[in-house]
């Protein structure tokens, strides 16, 4: 493959819950070796979308490749080209962090020699090697996000989707873990696939970025580009002009909602 070759191409991806349109036609292309940024509020399709691309989920119509991988057609061979780190922890808090590592290894068939030698490399990376042969149950969110990230790259993907991976994360952890995925991105030049909705993380830490809003990508392009485009000095005033609204008002609309049907007896 060659160095700027596209390692995601999606076309006119549609995603339909009944006659609900969670993701609108959208059509992008992420470069092999970057690190590419969905931004968007709460309900934009951000999940939707890197269900479809990781097999979750199957599209309503549209094409999407990974790793040149027919993603519908060819499932079983597009999985050993990713990891995912979702939105949701997904770690067994019964089980210790070697444990976890362990069962994702065996999941992918990866020869024992190979684990051995990648998990102490990652647990270290992420700093949780002292802390392999304690419970998960113990672990901060910060450590339990690291652990998820360190089993994420356990199968060497050439892709690691992370689906709002430092939400609920303090400052410093949300550093810290970034400096970490850019390190990998760097030394091992795996892809970086993020959704967010945090501002700032984008214009950070992304290559490129996708503003979607309501299903549909609404402008896409590095930082820069999209405060040209609509002549504004920070992306955060360039999304309010692209999109009419603040990322934070909806972000804090859909909390202020589901805060208050925890009050109303906790029903959905
Ligand atoms: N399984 C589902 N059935 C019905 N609606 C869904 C389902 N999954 C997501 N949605 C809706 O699709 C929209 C996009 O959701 P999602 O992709 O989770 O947004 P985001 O990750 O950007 O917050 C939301 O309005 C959500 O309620
Ligand atoms: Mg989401």
């Amino acid at each position: 493959m060659l160095e700027d070759e596209n390692i995601i191409e999606v076309r006119n991806l549609t995603k339909k819950f009944g006659d609900f349109v969670a993701v609108n036609d959208i059509s992008f292309e992420v470069k092999k070796g970057e690190t590419f940024a969905f931004l968007g509020p709460n309900g934009a399709g951000k999940t939707t979308t890197i269900k479809m691309l990781t097999t979750l989920l199957r599209p309503t119509s549209g094409n999407i490749h990974l790793n040149q991988f027919d993603v519908v057609k060819e499932s079983n061979k597009t999985r050993h080209s990713f990891g995912i780190v979702f939105q949701d922890p997904s770690l067994d808090t019964d089980l210790t962090a070697m444990e976890n590592m362990e069962i994702h290894a065996a999941l992918y068939g990866l020869p024992k020699d190979l684990y051995n030698k990648r998990s102490e490399e990652l647990l270290n990376m992420v700093e949780l090697w002292d802390r392999r042969k304690d419970m998960v149950r113990d672990f901060s969110g910060g450590m339990k996000r690291r652990l998820e990230i360190a089993r994420g790259l356990l199968h060497h993907p050439k892709v690691l989707f992370l689906d709002e991976p430092t939400l609920g994360l303090d400052p410093q952890t949300r550093n810290h873990m970034w400096s970490y995925i850019k390190d990998l991105n760097q030394k091992e030049g795996i892809t970086v696939f993020v959704t967010t909705h945090y501002m700032d993380e984008a214009d950070k830490v992304a290559d490129r970025i996708a503003i979607i809003d309501h299903g549909k990508i609404i402008a896409q392009g590095t930082s820069d580009e999209l405060k040209q485009k609509t002549g504004q000095t920070s992306l955060e005033e360039a999304f309010l002009s692209l999109t009419g609204h603040a990322i934070r008002e909806q972000a804090g609309e859909s909390e202020m909602k589901r805060m208050g049907q925890m009050w109303r007896g906790g029903k959905r």
